[in-house]
């Protein structure tokens, strides 16, 4: 359960980040009053429903859950950046909760040291400390975002090109970026899917090849982080799941020496980054009891459990075919051929 929410007198006062529950309360949370005047815009896009009931419009080459469509019109148009704004960027199922725990842990260490039994992290589920913008923007809760104390750490699926300039070319701003390889990826969808709609695994494979998946097509969000942050390493992070898994420390002391909050060495002598690294575990995670129970999400209320599974690599192996992982492996490098990005060992 969310803390009651600060005055903004306090608020004001505090120095994020901040879990976003603590400041902004939940008792409107069920509250979806749609930004208005984007009816036109939807209308004239095209239209698929992946796995026969998920409604998706593909607006400007990405394929976007019909309603999450007006809070992206509205956050491209409307969101005000500051400086000090850290967006952390994902396909779905690629670790976004993971990254969330850990860039939280990571900037907010002196306000809440990560051993401590009150850390925010231990009552809340790490999407109620780092809220997905664009889902506010979706739901009418944007006003929330102005109620963050800076530095703001925020969220979203969304590709680089959808971004709003104000905040992919901001020099003020950072934005860090995990993704996973893609048939890992896709078994983790799976999963998280067959939470709220049991379905066959076929079936979400066979639209992948077209590019037809959510937030897709899968290779265009690749490459658009990839390539913003070889233009600019300094504003964007590009991480992956299997890189982490294998080296979760140094990734810690990456993630913060990228974010400006550098480990120093006394930090590093007691053991600071592994300590966040064990906070932010799957086993830990798993373990507490506001991630055994609960749901969060605007428009689909998703069990906080279903966001732990297995966190491991390879898993495709127990739910495709050689043939079907040939496929889909084929597809993927021709996609991202020439660009130094490779999910082949
Ligand atoms: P699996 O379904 O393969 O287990 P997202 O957070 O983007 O929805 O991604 C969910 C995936 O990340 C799931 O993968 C989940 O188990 C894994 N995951 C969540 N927390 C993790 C953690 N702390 N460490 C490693 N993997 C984690």
């Amino acid at each position: 359960m969310a803390m009651a929410a600060p005055t903004p007198s306090a608020s004001c006062c505090l120095v994020g980040p901040v879990p976003f529950n603590d400041v902004v309360g939940a008792e409107d949370d069920d509250r979806i009053t749609p930004p208005e005047g984007y009816g036109h815009i939807i209308s004239t896009l095209p239209t698929i429903g992946i796995l026969g009931r998920f409604v998706h419009h593909q607006y400007q080459g990405a394929w976007l859950l019909h309603e999450r469509i007006p809070g992206v019109l509205s956050f491209q148009r409307r969101f005000s950046p500051r400086p000090g704004d850290v967006l952390l960027t994902s396909p779905p199922k690629c670790g976004t909760t993971w990254l969330k725990a850990m860039a939280f842990a990571t900037m907010g260490r002196a306000a809440y040291p990560p051993t401590a039994a009150d850390h925010p992290l231990r009552r809340l589920n790490p999407h109620e400390c780092v809220p997905f913008i664009d889902d506010l923007f979706s739901a009418g809760h944007d006003a929330k975002l102005e109620a963050l104390p800076s530095p703001r750490l925020l969220s979203t699926h969304m590709q680089h090109s959808l971004l709003p300039a104000s905040l992919a070319e901001n020099p003020n701003a950072k934005i860090v970026y995990i993704c996973r390889e893609p048939k890992d990826m896709l078994v983790s969808m799976w999963h998280f899917a067959n939470t709220i709609h049991p379905c066959h695994f076929s079936d979400l494979f066979e639209s992948t090849p077209s590019g037809k998946s959510t937030d897709g097509p899968m290779w265009d969000h690749l490459l658009g982080y990839w390539r913003a942050s070889k233009a600019n390493p300094g504003r964007v992070l590009f991480l992956r799941y299997e890189e982490v898994l294998l080296n979760p420390v140094d990734s810690v002391i990456k993630l913060a020496q990228f974010l400006m909050v550098p480990f120093s060495a006394a930090d590093e002598a007691v053991g600071l980054p592994a300590d966040i690294v064990n906070l932010c575990s799957i086993k830990t995670m798993k373990g507490l009891q506001v991630n055994k129970t609960g749901a969060s999400g605007l428009f689909y209320k998703f069990p906080h459990e279903s966001y732990f599974r297995k966190g491991v690599t390879g898993d495709w192996v127990n739910h495709m075919t050689p043939e079907m992982a040939q496929r889909l492996d084929a597809i993927v490098e021709d996609k991202l051929y020439g660009s130094g990005l490779s999910f082949s060992s």
